[in-house]
């Protein structure tokens, strides 16, 4: 049986919770304005990333190229809640903050000699694509 959508967990900075339904076919940002949670955002196509969230548990797709995130940031998890699709329940961290943090992520950062393995979250599919 297919989930028809899927539960998100955005966490912020103080420790609230939205806990939010993301429909099949709806971007984590779509439900979450639609759910009335006051996600930052600003082109809404995966260019300024005032959106990044950092993905905690689950799985999420990028439907559209996560334009502004780089190999090392789809590594650490981020996420670009504009273009992102929850393919599992998902706990995603939240906030202002991540956009900035972005510029701390670098190719040294990630001192792992194992790479884990490869999240969908990698690139970006269209679902389309592959139903
Ligand atoms: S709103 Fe600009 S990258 Fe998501």
């Amino acid at each position: 049986m297919t989930s028809t959508s899927h539960t998100v967990r955005l966490i912020w900075d103080s420790g609230h919770i939205d806990t939010i339904d993301v429909p099949v076919g709806k971007t984590i940002l779509e439900a979450a304005i639609l759910a009335g949670c006051v996600v930052p955002f600003e082109c809404r196509w995966g260019s300024c990333a005032k959106c990044t969230g950092h993905l905690l548990t689950g799985d999420v797709v990028h439907t559209s190229p996560p334009r502004v995130l780089r190999k090392e940031h789809l590594i650490a998890n981020y996420v670009l809640l504009c273009v992102a699709e929850p393919i599992s329940d998902c706990s995603i961290e939240v906030g202002d903050h991540f956009k900035d943090s972005l510029s701390t992520v670098s190719r040294d950062s990630i001192t792992s000699t194992t790479s884990p393995p490869l999240s969908p979250a990698f690139g970006w599919k269209s679902q389309r694509e592959n139903p």
